[in-house]
């Protein structure tokens, strides 16, 4: 069967990540993929790159497509809602990847319409993302799989209750930043003992991934690979207990708390 024609509102960083992302995996041919984009050089820039159509208008996106991604600002949600208003079209499956725009004001904006909430992260533009995906009341389960393997494209997928997307956006939406500083803490404490701060930084990287990646593939709970590399009275003991000392645990969480209550508070602003 056809991929759905695929139209995407706002080419900017997220859009191209999908887009290429869809492409490369074959799960997408370049005239299944309508962009729209303000900007006259960024749809050149794409349509070359890409071989997609592109066009200025958001209206012809919307009524040549079976899914409608918006990858624009939130602050110009608004004027571009106003492009859906009185397109009569079967309707197609909208799934916004704004941040901070609740389901109920994207369904206000194309009454009737199926609707799917969508928060991805930073790392979708290498592939490697995490997105988290809440259900509008129209949408149904052919829908909700549309969503899931679009978003596969570029990373893991998960489905939360649409409160819970405070919580995403303080774990995975801001979590690349507390990896980047942890990443970059490590590589400090290696020029600290002496490495050069290239060697630093590659050894500090490649803990991080290797470690993350040898989670995934075991399923290995955390605390079972920790006890498996902390040997009695070793060196990596010393550490933990430095890191306890020092309360990484409690200031990770209490990361993620702050984040999740501010992305709460500007929800209801
Ligand atoms: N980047 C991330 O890591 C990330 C993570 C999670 C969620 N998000 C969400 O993803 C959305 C897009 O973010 P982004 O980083 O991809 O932003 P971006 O790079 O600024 O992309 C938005 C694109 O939309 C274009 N645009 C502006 N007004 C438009 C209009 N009326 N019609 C059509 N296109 C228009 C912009 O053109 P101009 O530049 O000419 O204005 C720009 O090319 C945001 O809502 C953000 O909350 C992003």
């Amino acid at each position: 069967m056809p991929a759905a024609k695929l139209g995407i509102i706002g080419g900017g960083v997220m859009g191209e990540a999908l887009l290429s992302c869809l492409l490369s995996k074959g799960m997408h041919t370049p005239d299944s993929i309508l962009v729209s984009d303000l900007s006259h050089e960024r749809r050149q820039l794409l349509a070359e790159q890409y071989s997609i159509r592109t066009t200025h208008s958001n209206r012809e996106v919307i009524e040549h497509s079976d899914v409608i991604v918006l990858a624009i600002k939130p602050q110009v949600f608004d004027s571009v809602a106003r492009d859906f208003s009185g397109v009569v079209v079967d309707p197609p499956l909208v799934i916004s990847i704004l941040a901070g725009v609740a389901i109920a004001r994207l369904e206000q904006a194309v009454p009737g319409w199926p609707v799917i909430r969508a928060m991805p992260n930073t790392p979708a533009t290498v592939g490697c993302g995490m997105t988290a995906i809440s259900i509008g009341s129209r949408a149904i389960a052919e829908h909700i799989d549309l969503a899931k393997q679009l978003f596969s494209a570029v990373g893991d997928v998960v489905q939360v209750a649409e409160p819970l997307l405070d919580g995403v956006t303080g774990l995975s939406g801001s979590g690349p930043a507390y990896v980047a500083i942890v990443i970059e803490s490590l590589a400090d404490g290696g020029v600290a003992a002496g490495l050069s701060r290239t060697t630093a930084n590659k050894l500090a990287l490649q803990t991080v991934l290797g470690t993350a990646q040898l989670l995934q593939k075991t399923g290995m709970h955390p605390a079972v690979l920790k006890d498996r590399v902390t040997s009695p009275g070793g060196t990596t003991i010393s550490g933990i207990a430095c890191l306890e000392e020092l309360g990484l645990r409690s200031a990770l969480i209490e990361a993620v708390r702050a984040a999740s209550s501010r992305s709460r508070e500007l929800g209801n602003q």
